[in-house]
């Protein structure tokens, strides 16, 4: 794609945002936000039975590139599985939305992508304090 072709996918994203609002009984709610500026996105993330993205869904206030990046997530990121997130590039993603179009604007572009990957986190410590508390119930 070049320059305006970028940027005419990043608008599309921006005004027909994909898999846009709250998902009813999500496994993860992570809310991200940029202190810098004050936008945010949270993110509902469903997962079958492999810790596998089923479904995600996004809600978000913010400038043009967080919105976008935002929706460009939601198709990238489903049918991956939660270490396969942990493990998914910024560069790359980056390069998707258009390195020369978002260079500037770093800190927007991964906004999503660094809150779905501290929704992994959050389970992740989820799931290791449900393991001991299941531990100290079974020591009780
Ligand atoms: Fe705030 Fe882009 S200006 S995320």
């Amino acid at each position: 794609m070049d320059r305006q072709e970028q940027i005419e996918f990043i608008l599309d994203h921006y005004e027909h945002p994909r898999h846009r609002g709250p998902m009813e009984a999500p496994d993860i709610v992570m809310k991200g936000g940029n202190p810098g500026c004050g936008d945010i996105v949270t993110l509902y993330v469903k997962l079958d039975g492999d810790e596998r993205i089923s479904g995600l869904t996004f809600e978000g206030e913010g400038c043009t590139i967080s919105q976008a990046a935002a929706s460009m997530l939601t198709e990238m990121a489903v049918g991956k599985t939660l270490s396969e997130v942990e493990w998914m590039d910024a560069a790359a993603f980056v390069d998707a939305m258009g390195r020369e179009v978002v260079t500037n604007r770093l800190r927007c572009a991964t906004l999503a992508l660094n809150t779905l990957k501290a929704a992994e986190k959050k389970y992740r410590a989820g799931q290791r304090a449900r393991s001991a508390a299941e531990a100290e119930v079974e020591n009780f």
